[in-house]
């Protein structure tokens, strides 16, 4: 069955509000390409939107899910717990910042364990507001789309949304060109005069931004947020779906700056590609919430929480932090040498193995979508996987699985910019 052909069945089966970004269906893949039923090969510059850290189908991650299997598939933790879960929580409170008494929980996707992040806080303060920011993205459920800031497509038409949401401005030093003690004077004035700290439960920041276009906010920008909050007696969550288990380069994207959240989230590369999400911090603010009040029937599923022990253990004995900070290097440094060729190239940022470029009309910071869609189209033409994102989509981003050879990293920066010269 070819591409075409399953391209065909799709449109007359899954429904239209779900896309793809390529119209390649998938045969399997691997540490840094996927392969698809028409037999083409692509540099994998995607990882399923930073889930796949590890590689797909990783050899630790494959033996962990098929031994569990065949011992038990779901009993639900509510109902007869078992060790895995247990086990996945205190590798958890282990590996998140701060040596601090910790709880964790689990759920099954990033926007569920937010929807729990901002239960617990609400729950913890008895206060009922929660801060976000200008270019926030924090997932499709309802409370996660009252949190998220772009409009289309994640919002459009599925209002009403849930209500004491604020959004304040973010540091975006190409675009404001704050310091990040300024950035967050500006942000807290306003929760100062149109929220009253009084009634803030909680700030809720991805520390790097992802679909909202791998904004890197000024150096103290996180710092002082957090230290707002602790004198306040609201609590700092972490976003750390997109940026967690070693993607930026650190095990954890809050440690670049010393930051020890109350709360983080996490999901996506916590479990090789198997669905899993937690939230893990501080004891006070988890155990707050009476007995009952969190839980799921899939969350922490014992074949989930089975990959993600054999994903941490994969982190650990690859150290796919360095991976992510050699990644770093060549990307950059390739990317910076074409941004220096390419005027449409605004600016290369990120950390780790997440980097992105930000596209503009040249000599101006007016987004350029257009140019951006056609330089990733024309990657996908040339077998490189990559994605966009940003307010205003103009934005391409590289997220490779932090097992990806030297060779395929090479191969795919050579993609890329024989697709930026191609749409020169
Ligand atoms: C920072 C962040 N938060 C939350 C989510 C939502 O996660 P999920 O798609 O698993 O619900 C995402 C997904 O892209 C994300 O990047």
């Amino acid at each position: 069955m070819t591409s075409l052909d399953l391209h065909k069945r799709r449109t007359a089966a899954v429904a239209r509000g779900v896309s793809s970004v390529i119209s390649s269906y998938v045969d399997h893949a691997s540490g840094g390409t996927l392969v698809d039923v028409d037999g083409q090969e692509w540099v994998d510059f995607a990882s399923g939107i930073a889930v796949t850290s590890v590689g797909n189908s990783a050899p630790r991650v494959v033996a962990a899910v098929r031994e569990q299997v065949e011992r038990f598939t779901h009993t639900c933790f509510m109902v007869a717990p078992y060790e895995l879960y247990v086990s996945v929580c205190e590798t958890l409170n282990a590996v998140t910042p701060g040596e601090l008494e910790k709880r964790s929980a689990l759920f099954n996707s990033g926007a569920e364990a937010v929807e729990n992040a901002v239960k617990i806080a609400r729950h913890a303060t008895g206060r009922p507001a929660v801060v976000v920011f200008d270019h926030a993205y924090h997932g499709r459920t309802n409370l996660t789309m009252a949190l998220t800031a772009k409009n289309m497509p994640y919002k459009h038409r599925f209002g009403p949304f849930a209500g004491s949401v604020y959004r304040v401005p973010m540091s975006y030093p190409l675009r404001d060109g704050l310091s990040g003690a300024a950035a967050a004077a500006r942000a807290l004035d306003i929760v100062a005069t149109q929220i009253g700290a009084d009634n803030v439960a909680a700030i809720l920041i991805e520390p790097i931004q992802g679909e909202g276009g791998f904004v890197v906010p000024a150096p103290g920008f996180l710092p002082t947020l957090a230290t707002w909050a602790r004198e306040a007696g609201a609590v700092f969550i972490a976003d750390e779906i997109q940026t967690g288990f070693c993607r930026t380069g650190s095990w954890f994207a809050s440690s670049h700056e010393s930051v020890v959240p109350d709360l983080i989230t996490l999901a996506k590369g916590i479990a090789g590609g198997l669905p899993l999400a937690a939230v893990t911090g501080r004891a006070d603010l988890m155990d707050a919430v009476h007995v009952g009040g969190l839980g799921g029937t899939y969350g922490g599923n014992p074949v989930a929480c089975a990959a993600a022990l054999a994903s941490v253990e994969t982190m650990r004995e690859l150290d796919l932090a360095g991976a992510a900070r050699r990644i770093e290097a060549s990307m950059v440094g390739r990317l910076r040498a074409l941004a220096d060729r390419d005027p449409r190239i605004a600016e290369v940022r990120g950390r780790g193995a997440m980097i992105a470029v930000e596209i503009t009309v040249p000599g101006t910071l007016e987004p350029d979508p257009l140019t951006t869609a056609g330089v990733s189209a024309e990657c996908h033409r040339r077998g490189l996987l990559t994605l966009t994102c940003g307010t205003y989509g103009n934005v391409l981003r590289f997220l490779p699985p932090l097992v990806i050879d030297d060779e395929t990293l090479s191969r795919g920066l050579g993609i890329l910019e024989s697709a930026f010269e191609a749409t020169a």
